[in-house]
């Protein structure tokens, strides 16, 4: 089979993704397939490359010599890519795509939809279920319609808001009305956006109207959540119809927050694996993943993840439908953790893929 491993991506995400791929790329089977690396770089253009890992991981990649155009062809004919080389254009088929993207344009059912219109299998969750993943507050809704409990929040849309031209005063009214009922510390949230960029914690009113302009520079839709007290749980989640779901893990905080540079630092964090519960509630988070997955229609894989608190409480916080993939990765170790390898999880993404 040919696989085609889609990197970078223009998201905030980016650098993520170089790291997750050169994990995917390095544990595909090679024997098994003809892997074709497709880059796109953070401002969109789109590149097939053909050098070494590390070109990738040194973010050096999309200026080696190999590099020629080539994109998804949306002519279902092709079922594969157009690829630009020495100036005659060329349509190169696919068998599936594996797009290791991390949030805006690569997660969030944009490059599903593409993929769909071209006729082409890919790894993971389809256009809708993608779309409606990446969008907190609609994830939240969905999955609080099947019975899971969701925190209170406040949503907040500012098509048109400018930073230049920025309404202070408007902005704090509709905060002060829109928060009044809620209790701090609050989460302010980019509806749509990963690795905790653009999201702040906040401790006071007063510090509300800044968290919502440094979400406002991410996103439109802006959720204000209130925290719930306790710790997150992950849940590895596989499959189409029959699901496998992994050991749960557990972060344990001991700053305010689990944000960027925690989530790839570890600095006063600490993963647990399996999370330290007990029996009878991991049961219950599993099963809570099982309804979320299939709520939002996902298939394939995705991370569920929600906050326990300290009386058993289980709330849903968010589903990410490609997490992050590098080897020490939460999704990889959480199936590893139940006897399923990196490469055995890649052949299973990959089946199930074009079932
Ligand atoms: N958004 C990052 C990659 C994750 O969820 O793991
Ligand atoms: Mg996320």
């Amino acid at each position: 089979k040919t696989v085609a491993v889609l990197f970078g991506g223009c998201s905030t995400e980016y650098e993520v993704s170089l790291k997750s791929a050169c994990s995917v790329i390095e544990h595909l089977d090679h024997e098994k397939y003809q892997i074709i690396l497709l880059g796109i770089t953070r401002h969109g253009e789109w590149l097939k490359f053909d050098g070494e890992l590390n070109e990738i991981l040194k973010d050096t990649w999309s200026t080696h010599k190999s590099c020629v155009p080539a994109v998804i062809s949306p002519d279902r004919t092709t079922r594969g890519l157009l690829v630009m080389n020495g100036g005659v254009l060329q349509k190169l088929p696919i068998d599936v795509v594996f797009p290791v993207l991390h949030g805006k344009n690569g997660e969030d059912g944009t490059m599903q939809g593409l993929l769909e219109l071209a006729g082409i299998p890919f790894a993971g969750c389809g256009t809708l279920s993608s779309a409606l993943c990446m969008d907190k507050d609609i994830a939240h809704r969905l999955a609080a319609l099947e019975g899971i409990k969701i925190t209170r929040s406040a949503i907040l849309n500012l098509p048109s808001y400018h930073f230049d031209n920025d309404p202070s005063r408007e902005l704090a009214e509709i905060l002060k009305t829109e928060t009044a009922e809620m209790r701090y510390p609050l989460f302010v949230k980019p509806a749509n956006a990963g690795s905790s960029f653009g999201i702040t914690k906040v401790d006071i009113p007063e510090d509300l109207i800044t968290a919502v302009r440094a979400a406002a520079y991410h996103d439109s839709k802006i959720l204000v959540e209130e925290a719930v007290t306790g710790f997150e749980v992950g849940c590895a989640v596989l499959g189409n119809d029959v699901l496998t779901i992994g050991d749960l893990d557990e972060i344990e905080l001991s700053g305010g927050f689990f944000n960027f540079k925690e989530k790839y630092t570890l600095e006063t964090s600490k993963i647990h694996l399996p999370a330290r519960i007990d029996e009878e509630t991991t049961r219950r988070i599993k099963e809570s993943a099982a309804v979320v997955y299939k709520a939002l229609g996902c298939r394939g894989f995705a991370r569920v993840d929600f906050f326990l608190t300290p009386n058993g409480e289980i709330y849903f916080n968010e589903v990410n439908t490609i997490p992050g993939f590098t080897d020490h990765s939460r999704y990889p170790s959480m199936l590893k953790n139940i006897g399923i390898s990196f490469g055995q999880l890649l052949d299973e993404l990959i089946r199930l893929a074009v079932k």
